[in-house]
């Protein structure tokens, strides 16, 4: 419809729009211009995965050898590398609802069988161990895929939450990949606590972490897998395989993205998701059948639009469709996310979006 000449108001993507920040893609360009632009060992160079053990510790308080932690391409190959290391053909894999679209067939991808636990958003999207742990006894999975902060929720639990779910795979003996691709994207008083960081978690998590969302590294495809050395070395075993080492330029990219905080540019991205997420909370609100409980990290708002679907006798997609169509806003249908009845509407756009979308959107609560 863009392509058509039509004004789109577009928040379905999961991309910051700001630019990959210079320091970071000039180490990218002078990897090329010194032809630092041959292979790696498949789990990435030595100087980077030592580079991301400094910065899990710094940043997260996780503590791993340079030899634990892999260099991949991106969150996505990381959960693909973790998953086919732990699954076995038919081994259930336990994913909580809202979760990221890509999950499910990751699972599958890795011959494994994905469960899913429905979303509780009366809960504030966070489940709790009695609700897992039956899930457990009946599905009797070999792991558990976790994704905090939440796309698409944006929701952070407590420590106290987190360690329940570790307690809780601790005495089933499941793994937790524990994709925390949003870690540093929080408001409001939401800390990050990733499962490995606590008692008990350490030995059972594999952590998925890099500067994708943060950093606008989204098209340089690196990101880091952390864990225990045996599924590391499977990890990097099923990588060298399949893809041999991330972009070796990207590597170079990254190495400098964990040697500078830039903190800046953190600030000012922060800032900007926050004033928007504010604009978002208070507007969706006010109009009449939506509400958005405020999201506590990530850039996303899901907005809870089940009762204008029931209003009107149509289900999230044909909503969506509807709001596209009619009003030229594209949003994504919580159906893809295991949440029917909802709306993702990403904040990782300007304001001006963010204003027409609100527009379009109290213009479809007016209509018939
Ligand atoms: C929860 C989650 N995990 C992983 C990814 C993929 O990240 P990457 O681009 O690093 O593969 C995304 C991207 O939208 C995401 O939202």
């Amino acid at each position: 419809m863009k392509a058509q000449g039509q004004d789109v108001v577009s928040l379905g993507a999961g991309e910051p729009d700001f630019a990959t920040p210079a320091p970071i893609a000039e180490a990218g360009i002078r990897a090329i211009e010194q032809g630092n632009t041959r292979y790696t060992p498949a789990a990435g160079v030595p100087e980077l995965r030592a580079a991301g053990a400094r910065w899990l510790s710094s940043t997260f308080g996780l503590s791993y050898a340079a030899e634990e932690v892999m260099v991949t391409a991106g969150a996505k190959a990381a959960l693909h590398m973790a998953l086919n290391a732990i699954v076995e053909p038919g081994d259930a894999v336990l994913i909580l609802a809202p979760y990221w679209v890509s999950y499910p067939a990751l699972v599958t991808m890795a011959d494994g069988n994905a469960v899913v636990l429905p979303a509780v958003p009366e809960h504030g999207f966070i489940h709790d161990a009695a609700t897992i742990e039956a899930a457990i006894r009946t599905h009797k999975p070999k792991g558990m895929l976790v994704n905090f902060p939440n796309n698409p929720s944006g929701s952070v639990p407590t420590r106290a939450q987190v360690q329940a779910i570790v307690d809780v795979c601790t005495r089933h003996d499941l793994w937790i990949v524990s994709d925390e691709i949003y870690a540093t994207l929080l408001y409001d008083d939401a800390t990050h606590i990733s499962p490995a960081s606590l008692p008990g978690g350490r030995e059972r998590t594999i952590v998925v972490n890099g500067f994708t969302k943060s950093h606008t590294l989204t098209g340089w495809r690196t990101s880091f897998l952390a864990g225990p050395r045996a599924v590391v070395d499977a990890a990097c075993r099923i990588q060298s395989q399949v893809l041999g080492n991330a972009c070796t330029i990207s590597q170079a990219a990254t190495l400098a993205a964990c040697e500078q905080a830039l903190p800046q540019e953190q600030e000012r991205r922060m800032r900007a998701f926050d004033e928007r997420r504010r604009y978002l909370v208070e507007q969706i609100n006010q109009i009449p059948g939506l509400s958005l409980t405020a999201p506590r990290g990530a850039f996303y708002a899901l907005v809870d639009a089940r009762a204008w679907c029931k209003q009107r006798g149509i289900d999230d997609v044909a909503l969506a469709e509807i709001l596209l169509e009619r009003h030229l806003l594209a949003t994504v249908p919580g159906s893809a996310f295991a949440i029917p009845g909802f709306l993702r509407l990403s904040y990782a756009a300007a304001m001006d979006q963010l204003r027409a979308a609100v527009v379009r959107l109290t213009a479809f609560g007016q209509s018939k």
